[in-house]
């Protein structure tokens, strides 16, 4: 690939000349998921199909999007066959949770990520970002993959649970991407499962990692109950501990578990991905690498203190939401309807698939100019395009939209910037990385990259 040719075209998993077949489809969605796309399925906007005997819908149409995400939300749920993977995860905490359980979770979680709330974290993201500079000090390469990965779970371990450093967050970013690399991901079985337990021969290593995971994060709860005594923190531990349901109680041992591994899963995965897809990219661009270096060596990375000093970086803010576009860390929108619900003057069954891809619609042909290719300042002017009428939804849409989009952006801003005021970042091989999409998008093999210092 020319590392010069501008705008940067990089490189995407086959699009099929025509629809794939049953069989193609099962393979794809259990080995990579971003495989099993066609050409047209870029260009309409709604299509309903019979799929192994199975009501689906592929829907773009960012208007029909916002109907079943939004309006229409109390008719469609989360689908069993995309939550069994998370749930050895999350347990049964707000990324799960369904109805008045799922409302009751979110507003007791809201305050701690108001934008007040999130300044008050940016010492965290830049101790997080520190800590990944040191690391990579006088390394000629480094798996930044890898790195990524270590840097964000130490953001969330010290945002989130007043956590500073501990040996343990390598285990349990090592946990974490094992599974999603293997037992996480989606199989068959999953897919025509009717509870959590069905298949259970199928089970084995995703009990296994839960056993582990929960331990893990149990060890997280236990140390910041200990580190609680010297005084409030004003994190996500404090406010579970703090909160009471209608009778006064204290939310069971089981619920701030769930809770507390739900955020610390979510917090990190996804933001180490947009990092990694946003080194890549710039590796590719070492003229917008360039570009973005002179524009945080103007205002350093030390010297935010408030969410409003990260506007000194516009670029970087475009690049940012430029890779969520190219390579959302979620790939799909899946909801099942529970109720009979119309899209586009065509019934929808209870029971009816509705697949919504911001992978898809992120580079869908109807509303993008040069859908693939990597050019930040069609943002330009939009600091958060989610949130307008563009057919763009990295962070998901409507009341279930990502709670934590400001927290993983300002994260990500500030991570990146350090590491490019330090480090001149490339490639260590031209091998393409391709995107695999897992419980988030991951890459298909973790390149090295080339550090220099800047
Ligand atoms: C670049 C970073 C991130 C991306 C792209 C992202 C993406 C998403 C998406 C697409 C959803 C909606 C899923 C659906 O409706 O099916 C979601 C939900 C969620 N995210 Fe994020 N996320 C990011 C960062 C974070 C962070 C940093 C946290 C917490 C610290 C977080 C916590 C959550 C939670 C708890 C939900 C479930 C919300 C609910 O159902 O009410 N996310 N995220």
């Amino acid at each position: 690939m020319d590392a010069l040719a501008r705008p940067i075209v990089p490189p995407v998993p086959k699009v099929h000349a025509r629809p794939v077949n049953p069989l193609q489809l099962i393979w794809g969605m259990s080995t990579n998921p971003l495989t099993v796309w066609s050409e047209q399925d870029f260009e309409i906007l709604v299509q309903k199909n019979q799929v192994l005997g199975r009501e689906n819908w592929l829907v773009n149409d960012p208007a029909w999007v916002r109907h079943v995400m939004h309006e229409a939300m109390p008719r469609y749920r989360r689908p069993l066959a995309s939550a069994r993977p998370v749930r050895p995860v999350t347990g049964d905490g707000v990324l799960l949770a369904e109805g008045g359980e799922w409302r009751r979770q979110r507003k007791m979680l809201a305050p701690v990520f108001t934008p007040a709330h999130v300044g008050l974290m940016l010492p965290h993201f830049q101790a997080a970002a520190e800590g990944l500079v040191r690391r990579l000090q006088g390394a000629a390469t480094a798996n930044l993959s890898a790195a990524f990965h270590a840097a964000t779970i130490d953001a969330v371990l010290r945002a989130l649970f007043s956590l500073s450093d501990g040996a343990d967050r390598a285990d349990i970013a090592r946990l974490a991407r094992g599974y999603i690399e293997r037992a996480g991901r989606p199989n068959i079985f999953d897919g025509y499962a009717r509870s959590h337990e069905d298949f259970g021969f199928a089970l084995a290593s995703r009990r296994r990692f839960q056993r582990r995971w929960t331990a893990a994060v149990d060890g997280v709860v236990a140390a910041r109950r200990s580190a609680a005594r010297a005084g409030p923190h004003r994190d996500l531990l404090d406010l579970l501990l703090a909160a009471r349901d209608e009778d006064g109680r204290p939310l069971p041992d089981a619920e701030v578990r769930d809770q507390a591994a739900t955020l610390l899963f979510a917090g990190f995965e996804t933001t180490s991905r947009l990092l990694f897809w946003a080194a890549w990219l710039l590796s590719l661009d070492t003229l917008e690498q360039d570009r973005l270096r002179a524009e945080v060596r103007a205002f350093p990375p030390e010297r935010v203190t408030r969410l409003e000093d990260l506007e000194h970086w516009p670029r970087l803010r475009l690049v940012l939401l430029e890779t969520l576009r190219l390579y959302p860390p979620v790939v799909f929108l899946l909801r099942e309807a529970v109720e009979p619900d119309e899209i586009d003057g065509q019934a929808v069954s209870p029971g009816a698939l509705v697949w919504m891809s911001p992978w898809v619609i992120h580079r869908h042909r109807k509303f993008w100019d040069q859908p693939d290719a990597f050019m930040p300042d069609r943002f330009a002017g939009q600091p958060s395009p989610w949130t307008g009428a563009q057919p763009y939804f990295p962070f998901g849409l409507g009341p279930r939209i990502c709670i934590g989009a400001s927290f993983g952006l300002a994260e990500a801003q500030i991570v990146l910037a350090s590491l490019l005021s330090r480090f001149e970042i490339g490639l260590s091989s031209s091998r393409p990385v391709l995107p695999v999409g897992a419980v988030t998008t991951r890459p298909d093999h973790e390149p090295l990259f080339r550090l220099a210092r800047a």
